[in-house]
């Protein structure tokens, strides 16, 4: 049967790391999964494993920088599947390490377009076709790091804590379109956004793990338990629900 028998859940950066665990997450509990990221090969890869595992999945390229490929792929998902029940606004980077007198404007602008201005648009686009289907859910990935900004973190703290921000105006402008929309702050989870940080910055992964009280870096399978509690619970909106091992960094 399956917690989402049925439910048509799109994840963006759906291809790799806590996106891909949600993939096969919602996939294994009966959902029809659009998985999307820039690589449409990665995409049709984890689909078609998904299929051959007993699950629904399709791969659609996009580039969540880009307003154009946000736009495509809404009408995409219309006309294969006529509604969104779940959206996952997973895609992020981190392209701007260090301190903030050595950033450049360039990083900045690409942070905003993938962090923030992505999944404002993507909700904002699915948003009129959920009310039209009589409701939905929206859980927008943050970071811990937006509640506790630490130092050398800058443009991706403050990219993310914007995206809370957007959250709860989302939750309160679309309640009444039965339209659920809430936040996950994950604290370290082995990805390879994480794992890439961990080969090139030294001290990062004792540093990471030694700022959480249960002293581990999560595996990313442990996010399915927040984000189906997320995804399935009938009266919870405008939250943002820490997932983050005790993070006690930096506060
Ligand atoms: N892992 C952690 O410890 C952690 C902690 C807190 C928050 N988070 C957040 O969790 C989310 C997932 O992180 P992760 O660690 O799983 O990252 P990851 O391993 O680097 O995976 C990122 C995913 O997003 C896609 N992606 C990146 N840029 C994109 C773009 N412009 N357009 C479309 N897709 C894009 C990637 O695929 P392509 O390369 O094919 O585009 C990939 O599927 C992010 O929002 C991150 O900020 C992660």
């Amino acid at each position: 049967m399956g917690k989402f028998k049925d439910k048509v859940v799109l994840v963006t950066g759906g291809s790799r790391g806590l996106g891909k665990a949600m993939s096969i997450g919602f996939a294994a509990e009966g959902a029809i999964v659009i998985i999307s990221s820039r690589k449409q090969d990665n995409c049709t890869a984890l689909a078609e494993t998904i299929i051959q595992q007993g699950g629904r999945a399709i791969g659609i390229g996009a580039n969540f920088g880009k307003i154009e490929d946000i736009d495509s792929l809404a009408e995409k998902v219309m006309a294969e599947y006529g509604r969104l029940d779940i959206l996952i606004n997973n895609a992020g980077t981190n392209i701007a390490f260090g301190e903030l007198n050595s950033l450049t404007p360039e990083q900045f602008d690409k942070m905003y377009q993938i962090n923030l201005r992505g999944p404002w648009y993507t909700a904002s686009r699915f948003a009129p076709k959920m009310a039209a289907a009589g409701g939905g859910a929206i859980i927008n990935i943050i970071t811990v790091g937006a509640l506790r900004p630490p130092a050398l973190n800058g443009f991706y703290a403050a990219t993310k804590v914007g995206l809370e921000a957007l959250t709860k105006v989302m939750a309160q402008e679309w309640a009444a379109d039965g339209i659920r929309v809430n936040a996950i702050a994950p604290g370290p989870y082995r990805s390879d956004l994480v794992n890439a940080s961990i080969d090139t910055i030294p001290g990062f992964e004792e540093g990471m793990r030694d700022s959480t009280l249960l002293k581990r870096i999560a595996e990313s399978e442990e996010i399915l338990n927040p984000v189906f509690y997320l995804a399935s619970e009938s009266n919870t909106t405008g939250i943002t629900l820490v997932a983050d091992g005790g993070y006690m960094a930096s506060a």
